[in-house]
């Protein structure tokens, strides 16, 4: 046993106790309450989930794990604490804090998200250490493990907000990234539980293209990725919010789209449909997807569609697609 790795997981254990504590028992607790409370978070969730508050006085969580033992080092080195001068301080100050558990259960990190405007960042994480390795973990994995196994089915979301509130609507399947792009490493921590991953990120230009981006990464490792759209702008957490679980379900039965659906819509957004060069320009690129990616059945229905809106015979298309298909060997 790793005993610095095992004081690093003490320290993180007493320090979610100790946030929590403060969130659903203290008077410094309330305003954040309320501020979970006008998102629709159940006091039941926040327990699930372990959510906490971090105060905003300099050095709670510093003098509450000396008297426990630590060493100020240790403290600085696990993420908790960050060295202002002479002083050491706590790194988490005025934040929601979201604890991050690892395969074990075991918390290891935190998101910290500002309840203010104005704010920057508006999330900060923890540090990566020797402990904490983002790329490798998925947030609330432990917990959507076996939903994810018993359906052969994962659900990739942006955000931790996402997960919590989906979970409470009884969606448990979600997982997140912390902040970062989906890795090699993630896509095979998701390949050992199943075979279909559904992302359901923004539909902003930063969602759009980290969607794509993992649509790669996905294919890469084995899986099957399938992209699901939600509508009105909004984010996972938003839609069930506003429109509850069972919405959020039929969204799923309805709107995911295959990979290849999702990059035709794709380069669709993109392309200049009203000029002459640009329709040219998007059956050409839309030819090629079809060509690298498609399925043969996909194939024939994706021409047709392109053959009725632009007004192609399906055998011209067909002879351009083989052109792809050639090069592609
Ligand atoms: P919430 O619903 O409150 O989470 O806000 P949002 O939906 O606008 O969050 P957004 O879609 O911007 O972020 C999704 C995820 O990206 C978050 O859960 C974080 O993991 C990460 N993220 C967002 N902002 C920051 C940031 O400022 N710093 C870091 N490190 N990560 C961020
Ligand atoms: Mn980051
Ligand atoms: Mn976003
Ligand atoms: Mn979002
Ligand atoms: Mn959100």
């Amino acid at each position: 046993p790793n005993t610095k790795h095992q004081r690093y997981r003490e320290a993180h254990e007493l320090t979610a106790k100790l946030y929590s504590y403060i969130l659903m028992n203290t008077d410094a607790g309330v305003q954040a309450l309320t501020y979970l409370e006008k998102r629709g978070i159940s006091r039941k969730t926040m327990v699930e989930f372990r959510l906490g508050l971090a105060p905003k006085a300099g050095d709670t969580v510093v003098t509450f794990l000396r008297k426990r033992g630590f060493q100020d080092a240790e403290l600085v080195a696990c993420g908790l604490a960050v060295e202002m001068g002479t002083r050491t301080l706590d790194r988490f100050r005025g934040r929601l804090m979201i604890p991050i558990l690892d395969k074990k259960g075991e918390v290891i990190a935190f998101g910290g998200r500002t309840m203010e405007q104005d704010v920057k960042p508006k999330y900060l994480n923890s540090p990566e250490n020797d402990l904490f390795h983002k790329s490798r973990l998925l947030y609330n994995y432990h917990i959507a493990r076996k939903t994810i196994r018993r359906d052969r089915t994962a659900l990739l979301l942006e955000g931790y907000m996402d997960v919590i509130s989906l979970s409470q609507a009884g969606i448990q399947q979600g997982v997140a990234t912390l902040g970062t792009s989906l890795t090699e490493e993630q896509a095979k921590l998701l390949k050992s539980d199943c075979d279909k991953v559904i992302i359901s990120y923004d539909g902003d230009e930063a969602g759009r293209k980290a969607a794509v981006r993992a649509i790669d990464i996905l294919v890469e490792a084995g899986l099957e990725p399938l992209i699901l759209r939600i509508p009105d702008g909004l984010d996972p957490d938003e839609y069930v919010q506003t429109h509850g679980g069972e919405s959020f379900k039929r969204l799923l039965g309805r709107q995911t789209l295959s990979v290849v659906q999702f990059l035709l819509d794709d380069l669709r957004q993109r392309a200049n449909l009203v000029s002459s060069v640009g329709r040219t320009e998007y059956v050409r690129q839309a030819l090629q997807l079809l060509a690298e990616r498609a399925t043969p059945v996909e194939q024939e229905y994706e021409l047709r569609n392109l053959s009725q809106e632009f007004n192609l015979s399906v055998e011209t298309l067909k002879e351009e697609l083989r052109t792809f298909a050639k090069q592609n060997i």
